[in-house]
């Protein structure tokens, strides 16, 4: 069990800077997960950890101790690949028990070990199949199985539920988080998704292109997300994002194409007198912020639904105001006609405030 510390860690492939100057530490034991889009640099900084890939800058550290110059082998760390390969002629037993097969154990300890790991797994009734004969969910637990009983000093995961349909992928969040706390271990995970990460990190690392933006509890990430990016790519429905100024003498917002104008509570005001240009703001706000209504309500803008999206357990509608388009999630019951007119309110005490300029939240 170790911390993990990435420190100014940058790794170019000729002119790609795949990691950018990236700082992170992970507590020993700590589950952090870096969440980005494709390309954003999340496998290369695994690769930098686990010894495969030699950063151009910067260095990682193990419990404090550089480890430039320790070999894949010695890091002793366990890597789960996105495309885990089983050994197909080897039953699941076999492909768990093969890293301790070199150790000096007895059979006996080898099938207690393996058994020990395959029911914290729940697959310990599957152990004689061969891997054709295993879903790719179960395929997927004997490939962690196989990581697990080397009781390394750390994992690294590279999108290890990406294969997984979406009921067993939402399992696998639980269990990996119930057999991290089992293993009392460190998890670095890597993923694309960010439910993923809000559920499973104690901490998350939010990169695009190489870049780290925000590193935070999934509570501080969602609830204060640093710019527009952290903004925009968490949430399962994406953020609402508005043109607007900001009025000093009337402490109001108005909307870029004039449609609406708010009053700014004391919160969203201190921020935009923060930016450099109050003239270009956006106005953030998540589709759960925004209440719909069929009567006209005080201070409420006029709407117009678009598109509405039943979604089972809860709704999205487009609703159009002015010229722009604001996505609003509602509860299942609440059913609205197409074309439907209805009065919007945004729930100001949640909205967020950025500066155009520089994409930096300002409240
Ligand atoms: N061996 C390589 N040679 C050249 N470029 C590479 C190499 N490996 C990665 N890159 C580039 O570095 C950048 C980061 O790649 P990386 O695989 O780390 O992204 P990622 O975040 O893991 O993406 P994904 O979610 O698609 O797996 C990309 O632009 C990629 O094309
Ligand atoms: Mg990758």
């Amino acid at each position: 069990m170790s911390s993990i510390t990435l420190q100014n860690l940058t790794k170019r492939f000729g002119a790609t800077v795949a990691v950018n100057d990236l700082s992170l530490h992970i507590d020993d034991r700590e589950f952090v997960v870096v969440v980005g889009p494709t390309g954003a640099g999340k496998t290369t900084t695994l690769r930098c950890v686990a010894g495969l890939e030699k950063p151009d800058d910067g260095m990682v550290l193990f419990d404090g101790q550089d480890v430039r110059s320790v070999s894949p082998a010695e890091r002793d760390v366990a890597f789960v690949f996105q495309n885990y390969a089983l050994y197909p002629r080897k039953t699941a037993f076999e492909n768990i028990a093969f890293p301790l097969q070199a150790r000096n154990l007895s059979a006996a300890e080898i099938k207690a070990e393996v058994e020990r790991t395959a029911r914290m797994l729940r697959i310990h009734h599957l152990l004689d199949r061969r891997p054709a004969q295993l879903s790719g969910g179960e395929q997927q637990r004997v490939a962690l199985g196989r990581a697990m009983v080397r009781r390394p000093r750390a994992f690294l995961m590279d999108e290890p539920l990406t294969n997984l349909d979406f009921q067993l992928r939402a399992q696998m969040r639980s269990e990996l988080k119930r057999i991290q706390r089992e293993l009392d271990n460190t998890f670095f995970y890597v993923t694309n998704d960010q439910v993923e990460a809000l559920s499973m990190g104690d901490r998350i690392a939010v990169l695009n292109a190489g870049t780290l933006h925000q590193v935070g509890t999934p509570q501080e990430i969602y609830e204060h997300p640093a710019d527009l990016f952290v903004a925009a790519f968490i949430g399962s429905i994406r953020m609402n994002f508005l043109r607007c100024a900001f009025i000093a003498d009337t402490g109001a917002l108005v909307s870029a194409d004039g449609g609406w104008s708010l009053p700014a509570p004391p919160r969203l005001r201190e921020g935009a007198q923060k930016s450099k240009d109050p003239g270009q703001l956006i106005l953030g706000v998540r589709p759960e912020d925004v209440l719909l209504s069929t009567e006209a309500g005080n201070g409420a803008l006029e709407g117009q639904v678009y598109v509405a999206e039943p979604l089972g357990n809860h709704n999205v509608y487009n609703v159009r105001i002015g010229p722009a388009l604001v996505r609003v999630k509602t509860p299942a019951t609440f059913m609205l006609d197409a074309e439907a007119r209805v009065s919007v309110q945004f729930n100001m005490a949640r909205a967020h405030l950025f500066d155009s300029a520089t994409e930096q939240a300002l409240t």
